[in-house]
């Protein structure tokens, strides 16, 4: 009987495959579901000397910091796109500015969610159910709109990071309310200035003497 020489059904040379037909190739490119290492909303043991309640809380609101800072970052860069009028350089250039800085912000938020035994939020389907920013149109908007928005984000923002700063402090998390105050607040706040003064109507006193 002549043999017959019948080619693997996949690339790898050797043809192997597991108990459910894949092989290492199509495993490497199949994401299991069975890999998850961490709930979402857990807190994994920490040697930080806080308690386990304590970095449970930050981790929740900064998870709710990070989602909403992160919407901020992409209402920026839509209106770092879409802006326009007689500001429209200025505004184009501030837009990106605080982009990038938001960015920064966003690394050190997930970092600190990390190492304090959190999941940080990533990915943007999940940003979108977490967020508190009220989403815009698809629509290109005038620039005062876009201006508004942005500063109804940063307002939102500021809120929470105070409340979760004040509870962080009070739980024994200086680190997070470092962070907070220092950092994601205060930035926020010089942002708040700089864009807010581009709508301010200057309030013109008449000479009373
Ligand atoms: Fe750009």
């Amino acid at each position: 009987m002549p043999q017959t020489h019948s080619m693997p059904k996949t690339g790898r040379a050797d043809g192997t495959s597991d108990a459910n037909g894949k092989t290492s190739e199509s495993r490497m490119t199949t994401p299991s579901k069975k890999a998850v290492t961490q709930k979402f909303g857990t807190v994994r043991a920490m040697p930080l000397g806080l308690e386990e309640k304590a970095r449970e809380a930050s981790a929740r609101a900064l998870n709710q910091i990070l989602a909403d800072t992160i919407t901020l970052t992409h209402l920026y860069k839509k209106h770092h796109w879409q802006v326009s009028g007689s500001d429209f350089y200025q505004l184009h250039l501030l837009f990106d500015k605080h982009y990038e800085e938001q960015s920064e912000l966003i690394d050190e938020i997930a970092e600190r969610i990390q190492l304090l035994g959190g999941v940080a939020v990533a990915m943007s389907h999940d940003v979108a159910e977490l967020t508190t920013i009220p989403r815009p149109p698809r629509d290109r908007e005038e620039p005062r709109t876009q201006i508004a928005r942005i500063l109804e984000a940063h307002e939102i923002i500021m809120k929470e990071v105070r409340t979760a700063a004040k509870m962080a402090s009070e739980a024994g998390d200086e680190g997070t309310n470092d962070l907070l105050i220092s950092d994601v607040l205060r930035t926020n706040e010089m942002q708040t200035w700089f864009v807010s003064e581009h709508v301010q109507q200057p309030t013109i006193y008449a000479d009373e003497r």
